[in-house]
């Protein structure tokens, strides 16, 4: 799909570094762009530049080294400082603009010295590029930590062309707006030639912005799949593009000998009970206290559902030294304990709550078990646990219970139950529903959503991405 070669960008490198007792080890991430993205590295020889996010113990070059054996492609690591990681990473990233884009402005904290170390940070990025990139690469820079990268490789000189990717949402105008910094940052996104989104909404709030903020934007034209917008000399295609996984490798692996072997021995468990999945990373934007309370709702509204549910709440670290998450953390403590205080009875806990990552086989177990999964992010770029979920539901029997503000919604939303998070009697509603459903109509609606999944996998959403790009002038 690309005979170029590729260099990403993206604040993490793809590789998960780890201290064992005696050595160091380094395997590739597990996340959809990793899985996307590793044929064509290999295939072009391409280059990956991020932040390796390990501490300076670790012997990084053999590491990385061993990556590049191992993968066919090579790593380039931007290495931080902590001061660094506390301004850039922490500080600006997550706790001004990751809360802003998702529309939660009560979480944000908006500081200079913040906002300094971010243009810095992404100046250091825009430096390593700089160095390794050729004329002739497809240079794509990925999400909102780096989103002035593009500006300051112009301030270097560099003409290439530039490509953006945002995995996370947009807000709207009226929000953006409240950023200190808003019209340097809409100016550092225009730097890039090819911007693209998650969804529709996210492109059509990113084009109102830059309208609302820079009255010398032109709006060129809008299609169906683009926006052409010009800035003085230069031309900018801002599009959208779901981000989606890799459908066969989950259909395959939840059918394998192990997966089927971990589930069994789940439903054994259950004795007859009905399990409903939440998988997150620790994040205030996933609304997970807002579900348990709708479970609440659910258990004193629907007496039926007592002894014959239970929600198995998986969290995964996150982020911790971030204030806001180590106090949702403690939140969702405190709420478990009491909800299960209130309701649970001998043989039977309502919630189970664990706090840590689990391995692959043991994920997809119990996404092949649960017969509900409960999807509810206030706000999310695309989540990818609810396509995960549905490939993984390989006998077509699950309900996906999935909020209206995630960008999945957008193509799962037909048969899904779409909830308002912030609707606790409403997703109540929708928990009793899911419970009660025939096996007939869950089977229609499963399967419905895994044709959808299996065809817009994220091999399409990297070739439209990558294609989009490569035709510059089709209706310029
Ligand atoms: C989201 C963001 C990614 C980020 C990931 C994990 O998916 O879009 O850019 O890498 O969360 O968060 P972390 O802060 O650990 O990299």
């Amino acid at each position: 799909i690309l005979s170029k070669r590729l260099l990403i960008i993206s604040n993490r490198l793809p590789a998960v570094i780890a201290q064992g007792r005696e050595t160091w080890s380094v395997k590739p991430g597990t996340g959809g762009l990793v899985t996307a993205l590793a044929p064509v590295m290999r295939e072009n020889h391409g280059v990956w530049i991020g932040w390796p996010g390990c501490g300076d113990d670790a012997p990084l070059g053999s590491l990385l080294h061993e990556f590049e054996q191992q993968q066919g492609y090579r790593l380039v690591s931007v290495p931080l400082a902590e001061q660094e990681v506390e301004r850039y990473y922490r500080g600006f990233s997550n706790s001004a603009v990751w809360p802003l884009f998702h529309d939660l402005l009560g979480n944000c904290h908006f500081e200079l010295s913040h906002w300094q170390a971010y243009d810095a940070v992404n100046r250091k990025f825009a430096a390593v590029i700089d160095e390794q990139a050729r004329s002739e690469d497809f240079i794509w820079v990925h999400d909102y930590q780096l989103m002035l990268v593009g500006s300051h490789l112009r301030a270097m000189g560099r003409s290439d062309r530039l490509a953006f990717f945002l995995h996370i949402p947009f807000p709207s105008p009226d929000l953006f707006r409240r950023l200190p910094w808003k019209n340097q940052l809409i100016q550092g996104l225009l730097a890039y030639d090819q911007i693209g989104f998650q969804t529709l909404r996210d492109r059509r709030n990113f084009v109102q912005t830059a309208a609302m903020l820079m009255p010398e934007l032109e709006i060129v034209s809008r299609q169906r799949h683009h926006t052409l917008l010009r800035l003085g000399e230069r031309v900018i295609k801002v599009g959208h593009y779901p981000i989606s996984i890799d459908f066969v490798e989950f259909d395959d692996f939840a059918r394998s000998r192990e997966v089927e072997d971990a589930a069994w021995y789940l439903h054994e468990n259950l004795r007859g009970r009905q399990l409903m999945l939440g998988i997150d990373r620790l994040d205030y934007t996933k609304g997970i206290p807002e579900r348990f309370l709708a479970f609440e709702r659910a258990l004193e509204k629907y007496p039926a559902l007592m002894r014959r549910i239970s929600l198995l709440q998986v969290v995964i670290p996150s982020r911790t030294l971030v204030p806001d998450y180590a106090n949702l953390k403690e939140l969702l403590d405190q709420l478990a304990g009491r909800i299960n205080a209130r309701f649970g009875q001998p043989e039977w806990v309502p919630i189970h709550y664990v706090f840590r990552c689990l391995e692959r086989v043991q994920l997809l177990a119990r996404y092949r078990t649960s017969e509900i999964a409960l999807v509810t992010p206030l706000r999310d770029g695309m989540n990818l646990v609810a396509k995960e979920y549905c490939a993984s539901s390989v006998e077509n029997n699950g309900v996906l219970i999935l909020s209206e503000f995630a960008g999945a919604a957008d193509q799962l939303g037909k048969h899904a139950l779409l909830v308002n998070p912030y609707d606790t009697d409403g997703t109540a509603d929708a928990i009793y529903r899911a419970f009660t459903m025939d096996p007939e109509e869950r089977r229609q609606r499963m399967a419905q959503l895994r044709s959808e999944i299996r065809r817009n996998d994220v091999h399409r959403w990297l070739r439209r991405f990558v294609e989009a790009g490569d035709d510059e002038d089709d209706d310029g």
